[in-house]
């Protein structure tokens, strides 16, 4: 028996990185799973290799595309039961504020925090139809700490989706919709890799500050997305859920 079985998940962001990853682990689970991307990604690839699912094409800053994808969802699936609203993005000049330009800002906001909003939006009805489900909206480590090493329109997003994901798990609890705030810590997936490709300074910069003394894997933080999307969790709702290794509990570090 899988701990998903006869669920519907919608991921967003899911032909690479963590998405990639809780695709194949939901679908092994017994979930059908539509994998959701831009048109560019991998999303058919990814669909292909997990048991059950289906490729959609969304941009998740555009509300006509994420009705849509939804619309597909559920002519595919008879309905949904999880949303895993994981897209989102850390471009590179998205720095300092002394040399973050306005529309540096508002490109990530679109997607990040906006994206969350329009998911949760055009997704949540799909799940009061359903008599409940899961919301799992993906934040971040550096929605609760600052770093010196700033990126100051992503943690302001994703300080965003923190609050957004708690104000809606208060309002839908009593209708069966948990709404949780994934946290993770740094991950070694290509958005952050990407980062420290030809600067091992950089990495290590950060790597020193975890108790751990290493990055998760992506499957560590997909583990923690199936037990939220689970029946598992049916009593977490609202949760600030830190995957970090310990990250934020730190002052001083082993090293
Ligand atoms: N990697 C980390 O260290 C880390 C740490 C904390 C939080 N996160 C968060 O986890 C989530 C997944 O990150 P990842 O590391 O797997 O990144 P990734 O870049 O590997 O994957 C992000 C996916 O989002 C998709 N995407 C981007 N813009 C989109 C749009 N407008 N519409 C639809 N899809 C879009 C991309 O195509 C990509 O497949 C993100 O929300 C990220 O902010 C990552």
């Amino acid at each position: 028996m899988g701990r998903l079985d006869g669920k519907v998940a919608v991921i967003t962001g899911a032909a690479g990185g963590i998405g990639r990853e809780a695709a194949m682990l939901f679908s092994e689970e017994g979930a059908s799973v539509v994998v959701a991307d831009t048109p560019r990604s991998a999303g058919a690839q990814t669909a292909a290799e997990c048991k059950r699912a289906t490729f959609v094409e969304v941009d998740v800053s555009d509300a006509p595309s994420v009705a849509a994808m939804y619309a597909t969802a559920l002519a595919a699936y008879g309905g949904i039961d999880i949303l895993y609203n994981n897209a989102g993005i850390m471009p590179a000049d998205d720095d300092s504020i002394l040399t973050t330009e306005p529309d540096a800002w508002d490109r990530v906001q679109a997607v990040n925090a906006k994206g969350v909003f329009l998911c949760c939006k055009y997704g949540i009805p799909h799940l009061l139809d359903r008599g409940g489900g899961s919301v799992i909206n993906v934040a971040s480590f550096v929605a609760l700490v600052g770093a010196a090493t700033s990126q100051i329109g992503y943690t302001a997003s994703k300080g965003a989706v923190l609050s957004m994901s708690r104000e809606l798990a208060v309002q839908f609890a009593r209708q069966g919709v948990r709404v949780n705030a994934l946290c993770p810590g740094p991950v070694e997936t290509p958005l952050l890799m990407r980062l420290f490709s030809d600067n091992p300074a950089a990495y290590e910069r950060r790597r020193i500050h975890l108790p751990m003394g290493r990055l998760a894997t992506a499957r560590e933080i997909a583990n923690a997305a199936l037990f939220l999307a689970s029946d598992e969790s049916s009593y977490v709702n609202g949760a600030t859920f830190l995957v970090d290794g310990g990250l934020t509990a730190a002052y001083v570090t082993p090293e």
